[in-house]
């Protein structure tokens, strides 16, 4: 149990603590032996990681997070009008600032009348982002479920009523395949009266979105980076960071920007936890992350993917981002 200043309105449950480990060895196992090596991207994020990502979402060159955030302050008020009751269910929640935009344009009275459940594998994040909701929500209560949203939706214990939201284009992260996966199922969890938030970045010229992942302060190569550090921490390894540079390009074929650790030398690395020696030749990558980029078309081929309908579309002047709800066909 974690310590907490609000024991009556926090509550956090979680659904990998026996697994965690278990998953990662096996994850990294098969990652790091295949032909194209592979580490997958939700080890990114922990405690430091998390940090790191919240100065991704500053950065001047990441336009993501301001355009959504310009996006839900202009619709929040659209968007929470229906919902005066039930569950808010934040998947990948990560920071609160999203959250705040939505139940700052929430009627006060009905606060006492809304759960928020942030669903995120950051046990750190998740705690840190809650505790300072409930500071300023005096009548907000929070369930935290530490949990892989790719695997343990069907556990949430939601009642009624539930909105789920899917910010920052983590959808994107997801390979296409992953994606429509998780599509699907979260449409067979939705009621009738469910609504599902999801926000995504549109395809656009080559340059700025790639510019997106090459900031020059080094923040992104540092966010890739740490997944070394963590299976270094976890798994007993001594992968050296320096050997590796960050790369980031855009596949225009596949409509995604694809992330890489690029080997600067030849390398060994002994993961101890393992028992396997990695070798690895100079120019060799280990690839780390996709961010897809959507269009109008790929979002509508989604939704119908997942028998879903599309209910309200909201974007930027720019049309750089797009919020798009989703309801049960
Ligand atoms: N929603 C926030 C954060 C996006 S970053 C925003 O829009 O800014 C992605 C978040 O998803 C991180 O907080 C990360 O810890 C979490 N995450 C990544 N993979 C996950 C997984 N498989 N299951 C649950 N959470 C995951
Ligand atoms: N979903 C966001 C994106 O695709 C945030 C993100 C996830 C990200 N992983 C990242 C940003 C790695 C930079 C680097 O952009």
């Amino acid at each position: 149990m974690h310590y907490t200043a609000y024991p009556d309105r926090l509550e956090i449950i979680s659904y990998t603590i026996d697994t965690y480990s278990c998953d990662l060895k096996e994850h990294i196992r098969e990652g790091l032996t295949a032909p194209q090596k592979y580490i997958s991207s939700k080890y990114f994020y922990d405690a430091y990681g998390s940090t790191l990502f919240e100065k991704i979402c500053k950065l001047p060159e990441y336009y993501l997070t301001r355009t959504e955030l310009s996006i839900l302050k202009e619709s929040a008020p659209e968007i929470m009008e229906e919902f005066q009751k039930g569950d808010i269910i934040e998947l990948g929640s990560g920071a609160n600032w999203k959250i705040k935009i939505l139940l700052n344009a929430t009627d006060e009275a009905n606060l006492s009348d809304i759960r928020y459940m942030p669903v995120d594998v950051s046990e750190s994040a998740l705690i840190d982002a809650s505790e300072e909701l409930l500071e300023v929500y005096p009548d907000l209560k929070v369930t935290g479920i530490v949990a892989d949203f790719t695997k343990h939706l069907e556990k949430l214990p939601t009642l009624d009523n539930r909105f789920f939201t899917f910010l920052g284009s983590t959808i994107g992260n997801l390979t296409e395949k992953e994606g429509i996966h998780f599509m699907k199922n979260i449409s067979s969890l939705m009621e009738k009266n469910d609504r599902f938030l999801l926000g995504f970045d549109m395809l656009k010229a080559k340059e700025m979105i790639e510019r997106a992942y090459n900031d020059t302060q080094g923040v992104t190569s540092e966010f890739n980076k740490n997944s070394l550090n963590v299976v270094n921490r976890e798994l007993n390894a001594d992968f050296n960071p320096d050997h590796f540079d960050h790369i980031a390009f855009l596949n225009a074929e596949k409509e995604q920007i694809e992330m890489h650790l690029k080997a600067n030398r030849d390398v060994s690395v002994e993961i101890r936890d393992l028992d396997l020696t990695i070798e690895m030749e100079k120019g060799e990558t280990i690839h780390t992350e996709v961010s897809r980029k959507f269009t109008q078309k790929s979002i509508e081929t989604l939704a119908e993917g997942a028998s879903l309908k599309i209910n309200r579309w909201f974007t930027d002047p720019r049309k750089w981002f797009s919020l798009v709800e989703f309801i049960p066909k």
